[in-house]
Formats: C-alpha cells, sequence, structure tokens
C-alpha cells in the first residue's frame, strides 16, 4: 500500500513538469489559430478620443447591458477605489428616476449606490470600466451571430 501511495505521489509531481515541456505552440496563442508572429506590423486602432459633450451614447447591446463608454477615457484612469473621476460627472442622485437631458451624463442608475438617499455608492461597483468598456473601431476577432433584437 505504501509503495502504491509513493508511485502516485512521483505520478502527480511529475506531471505538470510533463505539461510544461510540452508549451504551447504560437497558432494556440489568443483568439485567431495562426501564428501570433505571421503580422509583425498589425493595424493600429485608437479608442475615442470625443468629449464627453459631444460624443452622445452608443447604443444598448440589450435591455439590463451596461451601456458602453462614448466618450474619452484615458485621461480620467486610473479608477481606484479612493479616486474616481467618472462619478464627478455621473454621480447624481438628485437626478436618479428622472428623465435624461441630452448632452447631460447619464446619472447613475440607482443600482450602483447602496442609498441613493445618502449619496453613498455602492463601492462593489467603483470599478466602472469592469463593466462599462470604451470602444474601438474595430473588426471582430472572431464572428457572432448575436442579433440585437
Ligand atoms: C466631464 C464629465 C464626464 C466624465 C468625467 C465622465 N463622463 Fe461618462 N458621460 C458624460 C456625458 C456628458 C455622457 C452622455 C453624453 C450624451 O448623453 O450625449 C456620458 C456618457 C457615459 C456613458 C453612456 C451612458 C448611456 O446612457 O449610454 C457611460 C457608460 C459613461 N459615460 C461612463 C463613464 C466612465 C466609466 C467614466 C470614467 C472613466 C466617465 N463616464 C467619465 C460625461 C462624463
Ligand atoms: C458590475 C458591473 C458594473 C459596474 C462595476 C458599474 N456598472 Fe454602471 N451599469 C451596469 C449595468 C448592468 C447597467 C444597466 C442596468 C442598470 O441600470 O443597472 C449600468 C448602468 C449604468 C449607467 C446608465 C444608467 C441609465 O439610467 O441608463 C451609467 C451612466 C453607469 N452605469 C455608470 C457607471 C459608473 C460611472 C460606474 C463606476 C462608478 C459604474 N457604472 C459601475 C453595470 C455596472
Amino acid at each position: 500500500m505504501k509503495k502504491l501511495v509513493l508511485t502516485l505521489a512521483v505520478m502527480a509531481l511529475s506531471l505538470p513538469a510533463a505539461a510544461a515541456d510540452k508549451g504551447l505552440t504560437e497558432e494556440q496563442m489568443g483568439l485567431s489559430r495562426t501564428s501570433v508572429n505571421i503580422d509583425p506590423d498589425p493595424a493600429t486602432f485608437e479608442y475615442s478620443q470625443a468629449d464627453p459633450s459631444t460624443s452622445g451614447v452608443l447604443p444598448r447591446a440589450y435591455p439590463g447591458a451596461p451601456p458602453m463608454v462614448p466618450h474619452m477615457i484615458a485621461d480620467l484612469l486610473p479608477i481606484t477605489r479612493d479616486s474616481n473621476n467618472c462619478v464627478a460627472c455621473h454621480q447624481q442622485p438628485d437626478q436618479v428616476g428622472k428623465k435624461k437631458v441630452k448632452g447631460d451624463p447619464t446619472p447613475l442608475p440607482a443600482s450602483h449606490y447602496t442609498s441613493v438617499k445618502n449619496n453613498a455608492l455602492n463601492m462593489g461597483r467603483y470599478n466602472c470600466i469592469q463593466c462599462h468598456t470604451p470602444q474601438a473601431n474595430v473588426n471582430n476577432l472572431v464572428g457572432n451571430t448575436f442579433n440585437r433584437k
């Protein structure tokens, strides 16, 4: 019995080593199934540089989806627990539930507060770009058949 346990332990130890030896081929890295080195000079792309005052908003992917960020955010980063530029414009508890004014920052919805009355943000959501992502004009890396309707 002892011998069997020892053999199993040795096998368990040698397994990860065997997997690491094989490694990943270039074709297995990334989403596309070709070598990552096939295009040494990939096309550059830029996120929107639009100012919030003129950006307008983007169509929602589906009801309940986090709206995508229509304006530049590079100058507003990083977002930390204690320093968050996004809330300077979007945290407007007195606007919750009221009709949105075009061109004004969309007010954070009630779901983003622990208490709207006390203007207390839900800190579980402090990292806005975990869910709200800026967009760049690029082709999809993989196809998909999602239909917004
Ligand atoms: C200077 C003020 C300002 C700052 C700072 C700001 N925003 Fe905005 N944001 C706006 C305005 C204004 C709009 C809406 C424009 C409109 O309705 O025409 C907007 C729109 C949005 C929308 C789309 C809302 C919708 O209704 O579709 C999201 C999401 C958003 N911002 C996220 C962010 C995040 C994340 C940050 C921080 C990285 C941020 N914003 C910082 C002013 C700001
Ligand atoms: C865990 C994901 C998540 C995080 C983090 C998050 N949001 Fe949202 N947000 C959502 C979802 C989902 C919606 C749409 C549904 C809803 O209203 O709750 C939304 C809606 C919004 C809206 C549109 C409200 C409306 O009336 O249409 C704005 C503006 C917004 N969020 C801004 C922010 C900002 C700014 C932060 C950072 C302080 C943030 N969100 C953090 C998921 C998130």
